[in-house]
Order: C-alpha cells, then sequence, then structure tokens
C-alpha cells in the first residue's frame, strides 16, 4: 500500500499501529541527527525541510562540541585495524570479526556470548528495543530531561510516554519511574544520563527492577558509563534479570562514525529485537572495536583528558558565575537565565555550535566537552554572548530539519 492510497481518515500513527511490525521502517535516530535537528538557522525558508540523511556541514573552524562526540577519535590500534583490514571490504564477515568482537566482550565481562548482540551503533538496538517492548497498551518510561530517541521510537510504536522528572540531585527518579505506569513495557534509565551527565545509583537501578510492573524490561543505556565512577549494571544481565544493557563506541571509543554498539541481555530477550531488523556488521567496525577492547590503557587514559578538560571548564564557569550542572560524562548543562535557543543561535553566529536545549528546561543548554583548544573558544564566545543583551527569540530560531513531527522535541 502506498501512503497516497491511506484516507485522510487513518492518520499516521494509527497506520504504524495496524501495521504493527512495519513500524521498524520508520528513521532511527542518533546523537548526530538531533544535534543538526536543533541547529539554528537564520534563513529557515531557504534550507531544506526533510532531510533523508545528515546533511549539514559545518563552516570551516567551527566549534563543534553539540553531538557529544569524542574529537578524539578512535584509538591508533583502531585505525590501524581499520587500515588493514580495508581491502577485505568486498566480502562480508568471512573472517569473523564480529565474532571475535563478541568473544572479547563476553570475556571481559564474565558473560555468555549469546547475551551479546552487536549492531551498528546503539542507535538501532535502542529503537528495536522500544519497538519490541512497547504498545498501545505497553508504555515507556524515561526520565526528564533525558536522551530522546528511545521516546520517538515509542512514539512509533503508539506507545503511551511518560516523562518522569529527574531528582533534585539529578538522579532518575526510580521510586516514580516504577509507579508511574502500572503497564509500562520499558522503563528507560540512561547512566551517565544525557544531556545531564548525572548518574543514578546502582542499588536504585536495582530496586527498579526488583519492583518494575510485571513483563517490563529496564533498559539501561551505558553510552557514556567509561566516562564516570559509576558501576556497570553488566552483571545484572549475567544474573539473568530483565535487564538490556546497551553500549556504544561513539563516545570513549571515539568511533561514531565508525558505527559500533551492543545490546547485552538474556537470549530470549534479545531474540525479540531480531524482528526488527539484522542488518550485516561492516568489518572494520567489528575490528575497531575488538581492537579498542583490548586495549587496556584506552579508557582510563581517555577518561582522565575529558575529565581534566571538563573539570578546567567547570572551574572557568564557576569563577565566572555561570550555573552548570557537575557531569560525570562528557556532556553537561549550563543554565543561561535566557532562552537556550537565542543562546545556541548567537554562539553559532560566533562558530561555535553547542547542544540543545529540552522542553523541561528551556533556558539550558547542553554543551559537549571538546579539546582543550575547543573550550578555549567556547569560553570567549560564551562570555561575549552571555555579556550581551538577550537577543530578542524571533521566528528563525525553529529549526528547519524536522524529519518527523516530534511534539517532545523543542
Ligand atoms: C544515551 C545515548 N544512547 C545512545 C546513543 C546512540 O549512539 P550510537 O548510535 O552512535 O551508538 C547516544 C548518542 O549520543 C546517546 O547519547
Amino acid at each position: 500500500m502506498t501512503a497516497s492510497r491511506i484516507t485522510p481518515a487513518v492518520s499516521r500513527r494509527s497506520f504504524m499501529r495496524m501495521a504493527g511490525v512495519a513500524a521498524a521502517a520508520m528513521p532511527i535516530f542518533t546523537e548526530g541527527h538531533l544535534a543538526q535537528a536543533a541547529m539554528q538557522t537564520a534563513a529557515p525558508a531557504a534550507a531544506p525541510k526533510r532531510p533523508r540523511r545528515m546533511s549539514m556541514t559545518y563552516p570551516e573552524g567551527a566549534v563543534i562540541i553539540n553531538a557529544n562526540e569524542n574529537p578524539l577519535g578512535p584509538c591508533k590500534a583502531a585505525c590501524e585495524a581499520i587500515a588493514a583490514i580495508a581491502h577485505k571490504g568486498g566480502r562480508y564477515d568471512i573472517d569473523g570479526e564480529t565474532a571475535k568482537l563478541t568473544t572479547t566482550f563476553a570475556k571481559q565481562n564474565g558473560l555468555k556470548e549469546s547475551y551479546i548482540a552487536v549492531y551498528a551503533g546503539s542507535s538501532e538496538p535502542l529503537h528495536f528495543t522500544t519497538l519490541a517492548y512497547t504498545s498501545p497498551t505497553r508504555g515507556f518510561v524515561t526520565a526528564d530531561p533525558s536522551y530522546e530517541a528511545g521516546m520517538m521510537a515509542a512514539n512509533v510504536s503508539g506507545a503511551k510516554i511518560t516523562k518522569v522528572p529527574l531528582t533534585s540531585t539529578y538522579a532518575h527518579d526510580v521510586k516514580a519511574m516504577v509507579a508511574a505506569d502500572p503497564n509500562a513495557g520499558i522503563i528507560y534509565i540512561c547512566n551517565p544520563n544525557n544531556p545531564t551527565g548525572t548518574l543514578t545509583s546502582k542499588e536504585d537501578i536495582a530496586w527498579a527492577v526488583e519492583n518494575k510492573p510485571k513483563g517490563a524490561i529496564i533498559l539501561v543505556d551505558e553510552a557514556y558509563i567509561h566516562l564516570s565512577d559509576s558501576p556497570s549494571v553488566l552483571d545484572m544481565v549475567a544474573a539473568d534479570k530483565d535487564v538490556i544493557v546497551l553500549r556504544t563506541f561513539s563516545k570513549v571509543y571515539g568511533m561514531a562514525g565508525i558505527r559500533c554498539g551492543f545490546a547485552v541481555g538474556r537470549p530470549d530477550l534479545l531474540h525479540k529485537l531480531d524482528a526488527y531488523g539484522q542488518n550485516a556488521m561492516p568489518i572494520t567496525g567489528s575490528a575497531a572495536a575488538n581492537v579498542s577492547l583490548l586495549d587496556a590503557e584506552l579508557v582510563p587514559a581517555r577518561k582522565k583528558i575529558i575529565g581534566d578538560i571538563r573539570t578546567d571548564t567547570f572551574e572557568w564557569l564557576a569563577k565566572n558565575n555561570y550555573k552548570f550542572i557537575p557531569s560525570q560524562s562528557n556532556c553537561f548543562m549550563i543554565d543561561t537565565g535566557r532562552n537556550g535557543k537565542s543562546v545556541i543561535a548567537a554562539m553559532q553566529e560566533k562558530n561555535v555550535f553547542i547542544g540543545r536545549t529540552w522542553p523541561i528546561w528551556p533556558n539550558t543548554v547542553r554543551i559537549t566537552v571538546g579539546t582543550a583548544d575547543d573550550m578555549a573558544k567556547f569560553k570567549v564566545a560564551f562570555k561575549q554572548v552571555m555579556d550581551a543583551p538577550p537577543a530578542p527569540v524571533s521566528a528563525s530560531l525553529h529549526s528547519p530539519y524536522e524529519p518527523v513531527s516530534f511534539p517532545h522535541l523543542s
């Protein structure tokens, strides 16, 4: 059936509900898509309306601290592995690169290999898990603010979406989340949280696991776990709990453009994701991820580099009396005391691209920790913007990038 044959009485959402698994055909959003969607423009009419892919290029010399990427990129061993394997790219994975990666991760984390599913990044398993475990009768519960991609997939599956504000210490309010929807299919816990970089204790996550509604899963997104001092909950997976953990190589490992990630869970839980998509892995992604895991120095070294730059930025913010939320990740939030979108636009005028706002906190912007040089430029531009009177918020501050209409995105 083509879209043009659908009668106007059938909304897109009800069509997707009727189509069941066909809902998986909806776009899968990454942080890169969301960052570009939030970029402001002075000429919205001239900009493309619905790009199928990320299509924005940045001006020469731009400081890009809007998508929680890692400017350090893949480590040396990963680059060498990519170069060494590229010539075999005419075939699928005939040397078992993805199997080798699975074995490494399983051994390092005390898991059986059948508990690990490898994907080209963690956006796919986040999307597929949400489609598999939410429906018009099984809701999606998330913190507010938190990473929106799962919520966007829940929107596709027609699920009730419940947003529960973070606690006063910016942790997930697990008791309120569990109580929020007795028919929840997923309780999504992003730890450390995107955008705040704040932590939820393992005890709290364990409490949610033990007290969640029957039939629900706890989806723990550990995209940023290596940047923090937080313990992982992979041991809950090993203990066969109703938990799926997501991991990505896009953050500490610097491989957002190379693509690799995991869903980790009991085989019966993971099996449900298979109906929504099973693409082949790029052998470059698997090979680079495997050697990255085998480099024991990599995570501590990068955690220190990013942590030191973050601390220096926090010291500067505090000295200048700017309000920010201390974070344990590669991103943090600043309360600008004025419309955050106008700050984003003013920073962009200075060729500094910072992250987006969330509807619950319209004055607060997310900043990704870049290189020391990036942050030096950020400081100069941010002070200039904040020293100037707030710009009026005009109609031009609407993003031209509206891949699909999502009321949850500001
Ligand atoms: C919390 C969280 N989960 C998942 C992802 C998806 O990342 P990727 O698909 O690059 O692995 C991101 C990206 O920034 C994220 O912030």
